[in-house]
């Protein structure tokens, strides 16, 4: 393997001068700089990161931590968070703490003790273990997408970068109840965790701006994933007085919901209006195409790299949050009319306050044909 020693012997300069060129650390004149690459180029030398580690005490490496990293939001989340470290000459290690706060408290260890310069978690509902040690180690550390608060007492302030959660589920449920619905459910995410909460308080204060009365019964938690909100579903469009209309929490508990709602051959909207925290790729390629709210993924996990980097550059300064709006994506799974479209029914039936499904005796209970299913 050719050395720097070799390099700066074939380019004619000092090993310190190769050092500046490859590290871009001072200018070096262009034909000297020129004369440097022309020696890597035919030498084939690489610069050894883990002899440079030694000695700089920095790896330029950053730890990723998130769970779910096939659900497409934190897809991408991480490519965000990718791209931007490499702008920055970084490289990631990735590990997936499946929601489960021992295995998280293990995989972060794990990214330390690889000496990565600093972390970026999405913590787990439970994230004492993990707090605990990022304190003791002293990491640095930014929080992404569930923030810590006022409940961890014993946890040092974190940097945190995460979306507005609050006010976009608000503006669901009030767009609901502006279409006349009444009775709307929410399938929530999992208890724990900051963004479930923050979307609970958002659509709470959703039917209070539209002096709508809350009824605990139509919250039920989905658990943030596909078959617990399968479940959820199926409790909602169980109760006495089901709901008109539906808020799921997040993408994978869309699926779920929309699952349940065709097993029972409901069609959405004209049966059940349904908005949505999460877009996705496909959400306008179902019928009907889905009104939900795009969270800012990509640069959620950009503007973690960056914040990580300012604390790597100013150890000292006070920790912050960094919240970025989502946008409303107005599609017809809410009732909304598509060009020249007629009212559904699920919107006259909510306006004059009757669950359209429950007058009918007959409808399926059971799986219908999939292709009678309002999903295509
Ligand atoms: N947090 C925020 N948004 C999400 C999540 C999550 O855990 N999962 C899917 N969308």
């Amino acid at each position: 393997m050719p050395t720097m020693a070799d390099v700066a012997r074939s380019a004619g300069v000092s090993v310190a001068t190769v050092s500046h060129v490859l590290n871009e650390t001072r200018p070096v004149l262009p034909h000297t700089r020129q004369a440097v690459l022309d020696a890597v180029e035919r030498l084939g030398y690489t610069p050894n990161t883990l002899a440079r580690s030694l000695v700089t005490s920095r790896t330029r490496s950053i730890g990723l931590a998130v769970s779910a990293i096939s659900n497409p939001y934190f897809t991408e989340i991480l490519q965000g968070v990718e791209a931007a470290a490499l702008e920055h000459g970084y490289s990631l290690l990735i590990a997936d703490p499946h929601d489960d706060p021992e295995h998280e408290r293990k995989v972060v260890q794990l990214l330390h003790e690889r000496r990565v310069d600093g972390l970026i978690v999405a913590p787990s509902a439970d994230p004492r273990a993990l707090l605990g040690y990022l304190a003791r180690h002293a990491v640095p550390t930014v929080l992404l997408d569930r923030v810590i608060d006022g409940r961890m007492d014993t946890a040092p302030p974190f940097d945190q970068v995460c979306a507005e959660n609050t006010e976009p589920t608000t503006l669901l449920v009030t767009h609901l109840a502006g279409l006349g619905h009444r009775r709307i459910g929410l399938v929530a995410g999992l208890p724990g965790l900051s963004t479930t909460g923050e979307r609970i308080t958002g659509y709470r204060q959703g039917l209070a701006l539209a002096g709508v009365a809350p009824d605990d019964n139509l919250i039920v938690p989905g658990n943030s994933e596909s078959a617990g909100a399968e479940q959820a579903t199926a409790a909602l469009l169980s109760l006495a007085a089901p709901p008109t209309a539906l808020v799921t929490a997040n993408n994978a508990m869309t699926i779920g919901a929309l699952r349940t709602l065709r097993a029972q051959g409901l069609s959405v909207p004209d049966d059940i209006a349904l908005c949505c925290f999460d877009d996705f790729a496909w959400a306008d390629l179902f019928s009907p195409r889905l009104t939900a709210i795009a969270q800012p993924s990509r640069e959620l996990g950009a503007e973690a790299v960056r914040v990580l980097l300012e604390r790597l550059a100013s150890p000292g300064r006070p920790a912050r949050t960094v919240r970025l709006p989502c946008t409303f994506v107005h599609r017809t799974s809410c009732g909304c009319l598509e060009e020249g479209g007629e009212t559904p029914a699920a919107t006259r039936a909510a306006r004059s306050e009757r669950p359209r499904y429950s007058e009918n005796p007959v409808h399926p209970v059971h799986p219908v044909h999939p292709e009678k299913g309002s999903l295509s």
